[in-house]
């Protein structure tokens, strides 16, 4: 079995410890407390070896750092992404300025993880917001071709997700093992 650290960074309230809990429990909480600290969870997914002449399956763990994202945590953040195999850099696709801040999350990474290893997966949460046949009720702040673009010129994986209604949420970890297999 493989076992790889991951690491949830954002601003507050875009989702992150909703979309650990729709991956880890299968289950969606409205009223979720803002994070203290930082909270650990663990979760394995399978992946297919293709490579290999007899096909197997292969059983991933993640060691799952869920972060606070409140500015008062700020300083904590090193501690739990030192060493990560990988970063999940959550923004609200309603909220642009937390697109700013998942910016500086990415840049901050770049800057202190010198190992070039490090599988980066931008998230715009909370796509259920988003009606695609009611002008009056679209809530998006911030175009999935803008967040695209970004990821694409900074090597990101993308994808936008929602922790409400669980779509995309298991791809993002799938997506991530095995790109950390194939590294
Ligand atoms: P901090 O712990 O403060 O950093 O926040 P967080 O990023 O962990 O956000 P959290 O998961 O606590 O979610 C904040 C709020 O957004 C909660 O009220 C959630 O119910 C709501 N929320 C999270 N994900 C979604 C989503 O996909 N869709 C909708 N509509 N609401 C969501
Ligand atoms: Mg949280």
């Amino acid at each position: 079995m493989l076992q790889f650290k991951l690491v949830l960074l954002g601003d507050s309230s875009v989702g992150k410890s909703s979309i650990v809990n729709r991956f880890v429990k299968d289950s969606f909480d409205e009223f979720r407390e803002s994070t203290i600290g930082a909270a650990f969870l663990s979760q394995t997914v399978t992946i297919n070896d293709n490579d290999s002449d007899v096909a197997q399956e292969i059983t991933v763990k993640f060691e799952i750092w869920d972060t606070a994202g409140q500015e008062r945590y700020k300083s904590l953040a090193p501690m739990y992404y030192r060493n990560a195999n990988a970063a999940l850099v959550v923004y609200d696709i309603t909220q642009a300025d937390s697109l700013e801040k998942a910016r500086s999350w990415v840049q901050e990474l770049k800057n202190k993880v010198d190992d070039d290893s490090l599988v980066i997966y931008l998230v715009g949460n909370k796509i259920d917001l988003v009606s695609n046949n009611n002008d009056d009720q679209d809530k998006r702040a911030v175009e999935r071709s803008v967040a695209e673009t970004y990821a694409e010129e900074n090597n990101l994986l993308f994808s936008e997700v929602s922790a409400k209604t669980g779509e995309g949420i298991k791809q993002v970890f799938q997506s991530i093992a095995e790109n950390l297999y194939q590294i």
